[in-house]
């Protein structure tokens, strides 16, 4: 059975591009927390709201571990790990809760700036870097494209040069990492932004109340903000 709480733990990214404006939003909602530069875990002071600073990536692990009740993360990593647990056979335990309107990214088809585009058909026997493995290769199965996934971790556009791949799948925000690598996006698989995940199934314990009452202040921000 799960652990009983009265207290909410949100983990937001340590340091990245969704750090600042996570922390922003949050204290537009009325949060505060003690700071500390070193310190991973912010003990809430205004409410019982603690923070955990984490490797975004980690944040839809923490809350299906229930580690962490909810967390803001970029809609690709939540999308690309309930993609990995369907894959192995794991119930999908998180869930989008609401979208942020901040973090603004695609996660695109990117090819070197030479090819002269025709469309996904192309893509067939290619080779493909990304660090999103599941989205692509459902994107792939989806448009009936048979092409090799190379997963990478992170600098996926140095891949082609390199000769690791023919092209890539990675986000794109500004675009500056492409044309720096000589690479023009072609196709758009997902729009991204920031988002608040949460668990599929309601809390049971305080924290039912204190998530409420966050969501009905984090809607009032974003509202004012529109
Ligand atoms: C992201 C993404 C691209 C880059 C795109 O990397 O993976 O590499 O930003 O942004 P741009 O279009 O504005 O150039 P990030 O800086 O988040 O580093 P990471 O991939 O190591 O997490
Ligand atoms: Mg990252
Ligand atoms: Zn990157």
């Amino acid at each position: 059975s799960p652990a009983v709480r009265d207290r909410l733990r949100i983990a937001i990214q340590k340091s990245g591009r969704l750090s600042e404006p996570a922390r922003a939003l949050l204290a537009s909602a009325g949060l505060s927390w003690r700071e500390s530069r070193d310190r991973l875990f912010c003990y809430g002071e205004s409410l019982p709201v603690d923070l955990l600073l984490v490797r975004d990536d980690d944040i839809p692990g923490l809350i299906a571990d229930g580690v962490c009740d909810l967390g803001i993360v970029g809609r690709n990593v939540l999308a690309e790990q309930a993609g990995e647990r369907e894959a192995a056979g794991l119930p999908v335990v998180f869930r989008e809760w609401r979208a942020l309107g901040f973090g603004g990214c695609r996660l695109s088809i990117a090819v070197p700036d030479g090819w002269d585009w025709q469309g996904p058909a192309q893509l067939a026997g290619k080779r493909i870097a990304t660090s999103y493995p599941n989205l692509l290769r459902a994107w792939l199965r989806a448009q009936a494209i048979e092409a090799d996934i190379v997963v990478l971790n992170g600098s996926v556009e140095i891949a082609p040069r390199l000769g690791q791949a023919d092209l890539i799948c990675d986000l794109v925000s500004s675009g500056a990492t492409l044309a720096a690598n000589q690479l023009k996006p072609v196709l758009d698989i997902l729009h991204s932004e920031a988002v608040l995940a949460g668990p599929v199934t309601p809390f049971v314990d305080a924290r039912a109340e204190l998530a409420e009452l966050l969501l009905r202040r984090m809607d009032g921000v974003l509202r004012i903000r529109d």
